[in-house]
């Protein structure tokens, strides 16, 4: 998407944001009842040529807010046919980048095999103050970025099983590493074994399909400086395995890569805004099918760092490859930090619902900077607790830990899971099972992948 900007507006079509106080400013006098301001309510006033947006409450505009008011309104400019956006920001210079991400990942729609019914944008006219143009200009560029790197992460999230598995992921993974000018390693299924990663090829054993474990590293620090560990789950399908999953909603598990996919949406932005750290993006990747060659409920599983882990569940896989990857990034690594990010529980939703990310950590300092920078995303997350008890729950009678720990607090006891591969790193869990997908579109998001993830993961990277 072209973006450009002018200090006043042209002849056009223009999108106007309005707070619930500022109906005063409408051009002509409106209803309530039509037009009350109200967050993401719209109004057409043909003869004006203004598409109006409501912010609601003028206490309680955030970056957030806007994000979404600007989604609102590309998505009504695409089902009408409208392939420019001019977007009025007076005002509201400083979330001139959060309307521009709000706009660049309304644009997207997973069209790759149905065409989509409305247009795309093709270019966008920001209207600031001339006092607020440079900063603006900055602003809105990263704000791009940042938005296409998120949708980078939804296109490939978005890939049903039979086009996407772990070898073919990886070949994306390579290809978008070249695009962005990121270094990349691939460790295939026979890298995989002469180095032991028996969580992997574990998980990865009952599909025709063998694991991957991907890892793009970007060079922007100092040279002997610790690198950010990124760790992604990267199930490209989870039928459950050998404990297979009933059939209702099984479908949805194509998104069960998608914290891998954050992880490789974080990566290419990274790259593009030339963050000046090291950061390392580890993607573990395989799919969960049951056959003959699958592994069981019984089975006593090495991982990387020659833990031990009893299966009890096949079902419970993402932790499983977590583990090894968990392992790579403070072994091999040498990470000063490790985040995860990972479609791991159901019962992740059980507790916090679908509008927001739960958040695990051994580190105060690192919860807290995740937490600033989901204020700042709109990316929203909830410290969980890490009790001594859950550890208790997972205790194994055969090896070190088991793959499940009962049906009470399912989301924390996979979580004190993780923990038990991290050793002293300081580290970061989010739990982003209902966070990656939508079942159906949202009035500035399309259904699909999210891409849930990457601009958080960024902003951390950042620390703005
Ligand atoms: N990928 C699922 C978690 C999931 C469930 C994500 C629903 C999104 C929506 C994960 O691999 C899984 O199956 N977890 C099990 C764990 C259980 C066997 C301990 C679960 O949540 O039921
Ligand atoms: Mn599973
Ligand atoms: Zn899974």
């Amino acid at each position: 998407m072209k973006i450009d900007f002018s200090t006043e507006p042209k002849e056009e079509l223009t999108v106007a944001l309005f707070s619930a106080a500022e109906r005063g400013r409408l051009p002509v006098e409106v209803p309530k009842a039509e037009f009350c301001g109200a967050s993401n309510s719209l109004l057409h006033l043909h003869a004006e040529r203004m598409l109006c947006i409501g912010l609601g409450d003028p206490a309680k505009i955030d970056a957030q807010r806007v994000r979404s008011a600007a989604g609102v309104a590309a998505m009504f400019l695409k089902k009408t046919g409208r392939t420019a956006m001019q977007l009025d920001l007076r005002g509201r210079e400083d979330y001139a980048g959060a309307a521009v991400e709000g706009v660049v990942l309304a644009d997207y729609r997973f069209a790759e095999y149905r065409k989509s019914e409305a247009a795309e944008l093709k270019s966008l006219r920001c209207i600031v103050e001339k006092s607020a143009l440079a900063a603006a200009k900055r602003e809105c560029e990263r704000g791009r970025i940042v938005a296409e790197a998120t949708n980078e992460a939804r296109a490939i999230g978005n890939l049903p099983g039979n086009v996407l598995w772990p070898e073919s992921l990886a070949d994306r993974a390579e290809k978008l590493a070249k695009k962005h000018g990121l270094r990349v390693t691939i460790l295939d299924e026979k890298a995989l074994k002469k180095g032991k990663f028996g969580g992997l090829l574990a998980v990865g054993g009952g599909s025709m399909h063998p694991p991957r474990l991907i890892v793009l590293e970007h060079r922007g620090g100092k040279a002997g400086d610790a690198p950010i560990a990124l760790v992604g789950k990267a199930i490209t399908f989870d039928s459950g395995g050998i404990s297979i999953k009933p059939g209702d909603k099984m479908e949805e598990m194509i998104f069960d890569k998608c914290g891998g996919m954050a992880v490789l949406g974080a990566m290419a932005g990274i790259a593009d805004l030339k963050l000046k750290r090291n950061v390392v993006g580890i993607v573990a990747s395989a799919e969960n099918l049951p056959s003959a060659t699958a592994y069981r409920p019984g089975d006593i599983v090495t991982a990387y760092d020659r833990k031990h882990i009893e299966i009890i569940n096949t079902d419970a896989e993402g932790r499983v490859v977590l583990a090894d990857a968990l392992g790579y990034a403070r072994q091999d690594c040498k990470a000063a930090e490790i985040i995860d990010l990972a479609t791991l529980t159901g019962a992740c939703g059980v507790a916090l619902g679908e509008c927001v990310a739960g958040l695990w950590s051994t580190s105060d300092a690192l919860e807290r900077r995740l937490l600033e920078s989901s204020g700042r995303t709109g990316e929203r997350l909830w410290p969980m607790p890490l009790f001594p008890e859950y550890d208790e729950q997972i205790k194994s009678d055969v090896a070190l830990v088991k793959n499940t720990g009962g049906r009470l607090a399912g989301a924390c006891t996979a979580a004190a899971f993780l923990k038990a591969f991290v050793g002293d790193t300081p580290w970061a869990h989010l739990d982003i099972a209902y966070m990656a997908s939508l079942s159906k579109d949202r009035p500035d998001l399309a259904r699909g992948a999210t891409g849930f993830g990457t601009r958080l993961l960024i902003d951390l990277v950042e620390q703005r």
